[in-house]
């Protein structure tokens, strides 16, 4: 039997993962791209251009053409869609596979039609896209089509979705900016604020998983973590504790905390009631930060779980609604364009 090219992708705000059917996930790359400001030139895509972020000579520029849930740069989204669609399909591209595709939920439909047409010169021929919280949801495994309530919270890099899910439909769903970004950015201001140190993004990311923790932790670990003095200029190493991180990310988990309980009020209380009984789950790879899960609880009195492999509940989902099935095919927003839209 002639073997299925179809794919799902996740294109998120810090990586793209896609997953063909019957082979799990084949591509998994930072949603990177460097490139020469002079010329305007690509000169790499995914981990080569990861590689070069905080680190480029004066003319390369590496790049996140989708950030803070939404499309920062087209052009490089383009350039990012053809690279990781020519990595993950290959010479099958003749076999004009279908694809499933999760954007950011602030991407515009203007942008969405946009790279709609580019998943189509990139060889696709058909493409549906899905909502990420519905994705996520199938990923888990997790069955909304009965009238029961059901919150689940992806949080990525750019944003998070907080949606509560019944009936086969998102029926209160909203996108905050709290996300991984956004408790890195925390860290960065912390540490400028009580250290005079100024760490760049990555460094950010590193103490934050290292780290980081939405509780008081039970031990208080340390790194070495190594900046600029803002004061004399010079580089310097400073010890950092997860003390000071916890402190840190302590109003930034509180603001996200208050968008889930923002959420619930606003959901019909039959289905809150429902949430109330079974609990939240957490997915996306910001979720995996530490105590996440105790802090709602803490807060909100309600059992909150992280899903297994967060990451890669949102490509799973994707390509397990390839699938052709009444309810998979219900969750599939039919925006199969032609090149002309
Ligand atoms: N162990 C960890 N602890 C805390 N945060 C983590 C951990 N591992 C990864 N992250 C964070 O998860 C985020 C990336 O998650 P994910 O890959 O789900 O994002 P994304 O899907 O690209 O973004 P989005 O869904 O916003 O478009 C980054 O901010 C990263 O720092
Ligand atoms: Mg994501």
């Amino acid at each position: 039997m002639a073997q299925n090219h179809d794919i799902g992708i996740d294109l998120g705000t810090s990586q793209v993962l896609i997953s063909a059917r019957g082979r799990g996930i084949v591509l998994r790359e930072p949603a990177v791209v460097a490139v020469d400001r002079n010329t305007g030139k690509v000169l790499a895509v995914g981990s080569d251009a990861y590689k070069l972020i905080g680190r480029t000579p004066g003319n390369v520029q590496a790049v996140r053409p989708l950030r803070q849930g939404t499309v920062s740069d087209f052009e490089l989204t383009k350039e990012l869609i053809h690279a990781m669609i020519k990595h993950a399909v290959g010479n099958h591209w003749f076999s004009r596979p279908r694809a499933v595709l999760a954007l950011p939920t602030g991407v515009s439909d203007t942008e969405k039609r946009a790279i709609l047409s580019v998943m189509l010169d990139a060889g696709m021929r058909k493409t549906q896209l899905i909502d990420k919280p519905v994705a996520s949801a199938i990923g888990i495994g997790l069955h909304f089509t009965e009238p029961y309530g059901n919150m689940i919270i992806d949080m990525g890099a750019g944003a998070s979705d907080i949606a509560v899910l019944s009936s086969s439909e998102v029926i209160v769903g909203t996108c905050t900016q709290i996300g991984g970004d956004y408790f890195d950015d925390a860290i960065i201001r912390y540490l400028r604020k009580k250290h005079n140190l100024l760490i760049g993004d990555r460094t950010a990311e590193e103490v934050k998983i290292t780290l980081g923790s939405a509780v008081p932790p039970d031990n208080d670990l340390t790194m070495h973590v190594t900046g600029r003095n803002l004061i004399s200029g010079l580089p310097k190493t400073q010890t950092v504790s997860s003390l000071e991180i916890y402190d840190a990310l302590k109003d930034p988990v509180a603001d996200l905390i208050e968008c889930i309980q923002s959420v619930i009020e606003h959901t019909p209380p039959q289905l809150a009631s429902d949430i109330f009984d079974d609990g939240i789950i957490l997915a996306g790879g910001a979720a995996q930060l530490s105590g996440l899960p105790d802090a709602i609880y803490q807060e909100l009195h309600i059992a909150t779980g992280l899903a297994d492999d967060p990451s890669t509940t949102t490509v799973t989902g994707c390509a397990r609604a390839l699938e052709n099935t009444p309810e998979m095919r219900s969750y599939l927003q039919d925006a199969s364009r032609s090149r002309f839209l």
